[in-house]
């Protein structure tokens, strides 16, 4: 059987990135039959609705990358209480030409990192309310706000032991979760 293409998305262009770092790190949790590849999401232009008849390259790019997944996993940081701009811009790009939205009924996974204590709970929900319009199941639990201190990786990038159990927890939940709606 095939497997299983995810599209991971992380909201954060920064070449040191917590979130990215996560994002690799979460990635060797899931299984063999889950392959998760990091979408790019920092050359798409910003979004404007002039170009929705005749979209820019590096749009439709991004759109195929979506539409040939069948899951999705957002890794998040918090950018003022909300999601970062360029996150909302890269779902606003593949969410047009109206009718033609490559995020509709991809199942969706959740997380994100921050230093902050509250590791990027409101940036999520705010995440999970756009996604809800945009017709994308998202996992509802385990919820995951993670905080990035000092043990969440390993000295090779994997996730610590501190947090192994419970991620690999998640990462099973979300398996899951994906096979459930792919079929
Ligand atoms: C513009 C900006 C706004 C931020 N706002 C928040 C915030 O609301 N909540 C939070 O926990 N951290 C906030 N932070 C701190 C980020 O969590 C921190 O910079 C984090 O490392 C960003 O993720 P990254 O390492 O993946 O780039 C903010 C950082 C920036 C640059």
């Amino acid at each position: 059987m095939s497997p299983y293409k995810i599209a991971v998305i992380v909201g954060s262009l920064r070449r040191e990135s917590f979130n990215r770092k996560f994002a690799h790190a979460l990635a060797k949790l899931a299984p063999a039959d889950f392959v998760l590849k990091e979408v790019e999401i920092g050359d798409l232009p910003h979004y404007n609705q002039d170009t929705d008849s005749n979209q820019p390259d590096t749009v439709k790019r991004f759109k195929a990358e979506i539409a040939g997944a069948q899951g999705l996993l957002f890794v998040t940081p918090e950018y003022n209480r909300s999601i970062p701009g360029v996150l909302k811009n890269a779902i606003d790009n593949a969410s047009r030409p109206y009718g033609q939205s490559a995020w509709a009924g991809k199942p969706a996974g959740v997380i994100g990192v921050s230093p902050g204590a509250i590791g990027t709970a409101l940036a999520q929900q705010h995440l999970r309310n756009i996604l809800a319009y945009l017709d994308v199941p998202t996992l509802g639990q385990p919820e995951a706000f993670i905080q990035a201190k000092d043990g969440l990786f390993d000295a090779d990038g994997n996730i610590g032991p501190a947090s192994r159990q419970f991620l690999q927890s998640w990462m099973d939940r979300y398996v899951t979760w994906v096979k459930k709606h792919v079929g």
